[in-house]
């Protein structure tokens, strides 16, 4: 970003005013007086104004391990996510997509909008990896109809998924394993396993494109993304 802009949007004055600033020699960069008002800078530069660190308006991106028993919304008559949150961090935070009440785990929140919906949109297919546990004896060739696309009755078939089988036990009638789809269609992962004959008895988010949940954050506990883990999920292109 560009530093005029940097210290705009950290509220030291307008563009010109902090123009005006920066050629006045008020501003270092990295301890260097800098009086080119468009130099790049990246959120770890240290930055000050008259000596004094500046730090940028900083979006929120967080990771949560969701538990079940709290919805996917800002306000709700029952629990929410942003339940697990102090009054001073909710801020603007809201959750990007939604998991059902009794789905647990990997569920991110930000309050940049442009960041949800890219990660959101169907368009820019991202993919999401379940765990499931379910009762019922799976069609022989769910693999292959799930990597097809399947019917579960919405206007057009599912994109192409991939089904791992992590257990299969005909006898208990049990099933466990992984499904990894690039929608996010309202109960999908449960309307497609019903479709393929078996029903979704517990449902975990493992991953969402290459970012894992950390398993060391306990149920309702939540952490900032890493830079690494922010550029992995930006870096299929806005
Ligand atoms: N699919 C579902 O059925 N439920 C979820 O919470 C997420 C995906």
């Amino acid at each position: 970003m560009r530093l005029d802009k940097f210290l705009a949007d950290a509220g030291i004055g307008t563009r010109s005013e902090v123009k005006n600033a920066i050629r006045k020699k008020l501003v270092t960069v990295n301890a260097q007086i800098v009086t080119d008002p468009g130099m790049a800078v990246k959120d770890s530069d240290d930055i000050c104004y008259r000596s004094e660190p500046v730090g940028a308006a900083k979006a929120q991106y967080i990771m949560m391990h969701k538990p079940a028993g709290c919805v996917c919304a800002t306000k709700d008559a029952g629990k929410t996510v942003l339940d697990y949150f102090p009054e001073k961090d909710r801020k603007k935070l809201f959750p990007v997509g939604r998991l059902d009440k009794d789905t647990e785990g990997l569920l991110l929140l930000t309050d940049d909008g442009m960041f949800a919906h890219n990660l959101m949109s169907p368009r820019k297919h991202v993919d999401k990896t379940y765990y499931f546990e379910a009762e019922g004896i799976l069609l022989a060739d769910a693999k292959e109809q799930i990597a097809e696309g399947i019917d579960i009755g919405d206007e057009k078939p599912t994109a192409p998924a991939v089904l791992e089988i992590v257990t299969c036990d005909e006898t208990a009638r049990s099933v466990t394993g992984h499904l990894t789809i690039c929608e996010g269609r309202y109960h999908q992962v449960k309307r497609m396993m019903a479709k393929m004959g078996v029903t979704v008895t517990y449902l975990k988010r493992m991953s969402i494109g290459d970012v894992v949940l950390d398993e060391t954050l306990e149920k309702g506990q939540y952490r900032s993304l890493t830079q690494e883990e922010y550029d992995r999920l930006t870096s299929g292109g806005k």
